[in-house]
Parts: C-alpha cells; structure tokens; sequence
C-alpha cells in the first residue's frame, strides 16, 4: 500500500513536471541572473498607484504604448544624475512615475530577433530634463558596477508574452530625443554583450542604434533587421562564410591613480572616428497610429511634475540644432560620462590585450 501510495505520487509529480512549461532556453548572457534593484518592484506589474515622486527603477519595453524611460528624479542634466534616474512609464505601472500625456512626440518601435528598439521624440522637460540638455547614456554596468542608474532594472515582453528581466540594455536620452535598447538574444558572433555595447558613449542615438530617426508626429510599431553591433563594421567574408570585422573603440585620453598613488596617463580607443555606423537596418510590416496617450489627467489629480523650474533655468544651448543623443558631441556636459566610459574603458582595454 506504502508502495503503490508511493509510486502514485510519483507518478503524479511526473506528470506535474510534464505540465510544466519547460523555460525557454535563451543564450547565456541574454538574461539577467542578479537581483532587483532595492528600490524596484519584485516583478514588473500594471496598474501600480500612481506616485511621481517614486523612485522605482524598473523599465519595462512592451509596446509603443506600454515602455518607460530612465530620467532624473527631480530636474537635473542627465549627465550629473546617471546614478540616480528614475523610472517614468507610458502607463501607470512597476511603482513608478507616469509620463504625463503630451511629452512623447514620436515613437518607433522595432522588433528585431536579438533586440527590442525604442527612438523618439518629445519634450523631456516634462521628464525632468532641462531645455537644451545634450543628454547622456545609461546602462546596466556604470561606476559602481551596479548599473546606471544604481539597481536600475529592464524587462519586456516582446519574445514570448512573458516579462524576461534583460541582462544587457542601454539608454540615450537629451531634453528631446531617447533611444533605448534591450537585448533578447544573442549567438555566437553577437553577444547581448556586444549588442548592447555601452562604451559609446559620445556617439549618440544613429550611430549606437541606427534605424529610422522620424521626424515628431510619426507613431509606428514595426519589425527589424538586426543592426552590426554598436561600432562593428564588416570587412570580408572568407571561403567558410563567417564575416570578419573590424571595431571601433571611442576615444579618449585621462589619468589613472593606480593602488600606489601613482598617476599614469593613458590613451585609448580610435583617432579616427567613423561618421555612421556600417548600415541602417530596413523595417518592415510597420503599423502606425496616430498618437500615444495614457488619458491620465495628472494635473487634475494634484499632480505636477518638476518641468517648471528646469524650463525656467533653461540654457537653450544647442550645437546646429541637433541634441548630443543624436549625434557626437565633442565636449560640455559629459565630463559625469566620460569618467564612466574611462572606467570601462581600462576595463576593456584590460580584457582586449
Ligand atoms: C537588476 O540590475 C542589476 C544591476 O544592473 C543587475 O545586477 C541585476 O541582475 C538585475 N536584476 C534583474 C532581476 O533584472
Ligand atoms: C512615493 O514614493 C516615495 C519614494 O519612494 C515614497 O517616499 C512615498 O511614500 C511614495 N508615496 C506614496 C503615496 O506611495
Ligand atoms: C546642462 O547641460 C547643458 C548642455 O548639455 C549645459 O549647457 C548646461 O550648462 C548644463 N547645466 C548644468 C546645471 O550643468
Ligand atoms: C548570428 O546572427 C546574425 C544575425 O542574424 C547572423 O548574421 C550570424 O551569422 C549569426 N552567427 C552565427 C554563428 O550563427
Ligand atoms: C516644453 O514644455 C515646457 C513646459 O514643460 C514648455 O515651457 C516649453 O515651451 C516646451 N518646449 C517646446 C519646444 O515645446
């Protein structure tokens, strides 16, 4: 009796692992396998409270309706506040703030097998980004290791349905354009790694995340080819097939203090740097809709955001007209990040040789 009672359960707790759907296998790299962020929900969910003074740090990228962008908690440049952005979504959700209505002008949203897409324009003021901010790059490592900003987490659901928490990401944003990436997949020429590449951190959104920068007023969810690598260029194929490439590694020069005290001045990255990126991938099946809005009347609710102290401090500086997410900048404003990149930069340079 014992025994049958036994093999009973047995067989029954066979069937339940049966039943379950087996986790998709994704390639190392591609999920993101420490905790949530201290301030962050413990799974990204809809319909939160809404509270914009939340300092949640949860990113989800569903949909051109359902995403968030990382900007600062009260109104700073982007580039002395990478640490400390906060979470703001088109919905209320992951406990974090609502971008209000009217702030987002444009959206592309691309689906591509190794990666999630999102460039757009607006009017960040609303998000706390001063008028005239040339902007900065966020991602997962930062200074501390632990992300920029600190315990800032993505997710989305594009792959299966599911939310899969992204190990590799990276976000540009300026007072009025952002593009974000996250990275779904990877194989053994790309990894997410590479895909998401964050030491760029200079070269802005068309060279990081080529694709169709439109102009305000064009709201289009489409799919993608894949982009080369952020800084990848293809240099031949050879009678196996297998592409080789060239790298280009962002300039710059500083000074390190080693463990005794000591300064060394080094160099590194590329003298020459590229103009575009190898190619802009093609979209397709693109659908378009006529504008995104969460219908929350925020103001009506009490609720204001910190856009009126940024505009009013205002510095209107703009090179030509064109935001630093959008193209290379050469100076001003990056000193926060350029520390950074030099930081990753031994890093790397440490790991290539
Ligand atoms: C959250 O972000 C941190 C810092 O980048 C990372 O180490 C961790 O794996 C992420 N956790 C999840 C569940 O996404
Ligand atoms: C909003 O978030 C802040 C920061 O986490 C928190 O101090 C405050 O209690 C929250 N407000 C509500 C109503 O939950
Ligand atoms: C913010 O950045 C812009 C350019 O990106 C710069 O002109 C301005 O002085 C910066 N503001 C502060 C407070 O550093
Ligand atoms: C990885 O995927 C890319 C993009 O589809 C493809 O060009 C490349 O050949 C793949 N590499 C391998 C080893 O399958
Ligand atoms: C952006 O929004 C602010 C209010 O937050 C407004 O004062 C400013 O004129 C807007 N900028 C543009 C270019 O529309």
């Amino acid at each position: 009796m014992a025994t049958a009672l036994f093999s009973l359960l047995w067989v029954l707790s066979t069937v339940h692992a049966q039943a379950a759907a087996p986790a998709p296998a994704f390639p190392p790299g591609v999920l993101a396998t420490g905790t949530m962020g201290v301030t962050n929900p413990p799974a990204p969910t809809l319909g939160t409270t809404i509270n914009q003074t939340s300092v949640a740090r949860l990113l989800s990228l569903n949909s051109i309706e359902d995403f968030c962008l990382f900007a600062p908690p009260v109104p700073a440049n982007i580039s002395d506040t990478e640490t400390e952005e906060v979470a703001w979504c088109t919905k209320a959700r992951n406990n974090a703030r609502v971008i209000p209505d009217g702030a987002i002008t444009g959206v592309s949203f691309l689906k591509t097998a190794f990666y999630v897409q999102i460039m757009g324009t607006g009017n960040f003021t609303f998000i706390n980004i001063p008028q005239g901010d040339w902007g900065g790059e966020l991602d997962p490592h930062g200074q501390f290791g632990t992300g920029n900003p600190v315990g800032g987490n993505v997710t989305t659901n594009i792959v299966d349905g599911s939310d899969l928490n992204v190990a590799e990401w990276m976000q540009y944003i300026s007072y009025d354009e952002f593009c974000i990436r996250a990275c779904t997949n990877a194989n053994a020429t790309y990894s997410a790694a590479f895909m998401c590449w964050h030491e760029l951190d200079v070269m802005g959104c068309e060279f990081v995340m080529p694709g169709t920068y439109n102009a305000p007023g064009t709201f289009e969810t489409c799919d993608a080819d894949v982009a080369y690598p952020p800084g990848w260029y293809p240099e031949g194929v050879d009678a196996a097939g297998s592409t080789s490439f060239s790298t280009f590694a962002q300039y710059f020069t500083g000074v390190y203090t080693g463990g005794d005290g000591q300064e060394t001045g080094y160099t590194v990255g590329d003298l020459v740097t590229p103009t575009a990126p190898a190619s802009i991938p093609s979209s397709s099946n693109c659908v378009t809709t006529s504008t995104i809005s969460n219908g929350i009347a925020l103001v009506s609710l009490g609720i204001t955001t910190g856009s009126a102290s940024a505009t009013a401090t205002a510095s209107g500086t703009r090179s030509s007209g064109i935001s630093a997410a959008r193209h290379n900048a050469s100076g001003g404003g990056y000193a926060a990040i350029a520390l950074v990149g030099i930081v990753s930069g031994i890093a790397a340079v440490m790991a290539l040789h």
